[in-house]
C-alpha cells in the first residue's frame, strides 16, 4: 500500500481503517477482520471507543505479522496528565494485547473552557507521550483534535514534535486553517469521517463527480482526502464499502474538481470545537 512519511521516518499507509462507533464484541472483530483480509494493514482504535479488546483479537487472529501492521490508538481525556497517561497506555496496550503501538495520540486538547491551566495538562500529557517514544513503547506519537491554537501552544514546549494531527476532515468540513498550518509544520493531517460520517453521500457535487469516474460518493471523497496529502480513516460495517474505500486506483481528480469540492459551499458542519466538547 501507499504510504506517507512521518517527520521522524516512520512510514505509515496512506488510508487506515476507522472503528470509532462499531461496538466492542462481534461488530468490532468482524469489522476489522473483514478489514484486513480486504488488505488494510493501518488500523485506527481509541481507549473510548471501547473496543480496544476485540480490535486485538481480530489482529492477533488475522496471522498477519505484527512488524506488517500499523495500530494507532489514543488517550482518553479522563487520562490526562503525566502519571495518568502512562498508566492510561498500558491498559490500551494490554486491551490490545499489543507489545507497541505505532501512533498514539491525546485524543482532545484540554481546553480553557474547562481548565485555566490547560496548556500545562497539555505539555503535561505530551511529556509522557516523549516519554513512551524515547522508551520505545510507540513508533510515533501525535494529536487529535487540536485547532491550530492548541498546536502552536503545545510546540513552544515540545521536545519531539507530534508526527500527525487527526481531524474531522470531508467535503463538508475542510478546517483549512489547521490543515495548512500542519502542513507548514511538517504534520500529517488524518481524517476522521473522511465521508461525513455518511452525511454528504447524497450532495450533489460529489454524485456528479461519482458519475464522472463511475465510482461510488465514497471513493471521490477518499481520493479527495489523499490528493489533499491526507491520511484518511474511512470506517465501514459492510464488506462491499470495506473494499471499495481500499480500490481507488482507477482514477484521479482533476485539479478542477478537486476545486469544485472545495467550492462546494457551507453544508451545515460546524465540526466539533474543543472549548464546546462534553467531555
Ligand atoms: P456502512 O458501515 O454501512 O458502510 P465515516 O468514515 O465518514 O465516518 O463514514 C462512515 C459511514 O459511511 C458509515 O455509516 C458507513 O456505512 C458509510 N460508508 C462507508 N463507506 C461507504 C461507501 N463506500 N459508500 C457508502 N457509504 C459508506
Amino acid at each position: 500500500m501507499t504510504t506517507y512519511t512521518l517527520n521522524n521516518g516512520i512510514k505509515i499507509p496512506a488510508i487506515g481503517f476507522g472503528t470509532w462507533q462499531i461496538e466492542d464484541g462481534a461488530p468490532a472483530y468482524n469489522a476489522v477482520a473483514e478489514a484486513l483480509n480486504a488488505g488494510y494493514i493501518h488500523i485506527d482504535t481509541a481507549a473510548v471507543y471501547g473496543n480496544e479488546k476485540s480490535v486485538g483479537k481480530a489482529i492477533q487472529d488475522s496471522g498477519i505479522d505484527r512488524d506488517d501492521l500499523f495500530i494507532t490508538t489514543k488517550l482518553w481525556n479522563a487520562d490526562r496528565g503525566y502519571e495518568n497517561t502512562l498508566t492510561a497506555f498500558e491498559k490500551s496496550l494490554a486491551l490490545l494485547n499489543l507489545t507497541y503501538v505505532d501512533l498514539y495520540l491525546i485524543h482532545w486538547p484540554a481546553n480553557e473552557a474547562q481548565f485555566e491551566n490547560w496548556a500545562e495538562i497539555n505539555a503535561d500529557t505530551w511529556r509522557a507521550f516523549e516519554k513512551l517514544y524515547v522508551d520505545g513503547r510507540v513508533k510515533a506519537i501525535g494529536l487529535s483534535n487540536f485547532p491550530k491554537k492548541y498546536v502552536e501552544t503545545l510546540l513552544k514546549t515540545v521536545q519531539i514534535k507530534p508526527a500527525v494531527n487527526q481531524l474531522e476532515f470531508h467535503p463538508g468540513y475542510l478546517q483549512e486553517e489547521t490543515v495548512s498550518y500542519c502542513k507548514e509544520n511538517n504534520i500529517l493531517v488524518q481524517a476522521w469521517s473522511p465521508l461525513g460520517s455518511g452525511r454528504i453521500l447524497d450532495n450533489e457535487v460529489l454524485l456528479s463527480l461519482a458519475q464522472k469516474y463511475n465510482v461510488s460518493v465514497g471513493q471521490i471523497c477518499i481520493k479527495f482526502a489523499l490528493q489533499e496529502g491526507i491520511n484518511p480513516l474511512p470506517k465501514s460495517t459492510n464488506p462491499i464499502n470495506i473494499k471499495a474505500n481500499l480500490d481507488l486506483s482507477n482514477f484521479e481528480l482533476t485539479a478542477e474538481d478537486i476545486a469544485s469540492i472545495k467550492n462546494m459551499g457551507d453544508l451545515g458542519f460546524s465540526g466539533l470545537n474543543p472549548a464546546e466538547v462534553p467531555f
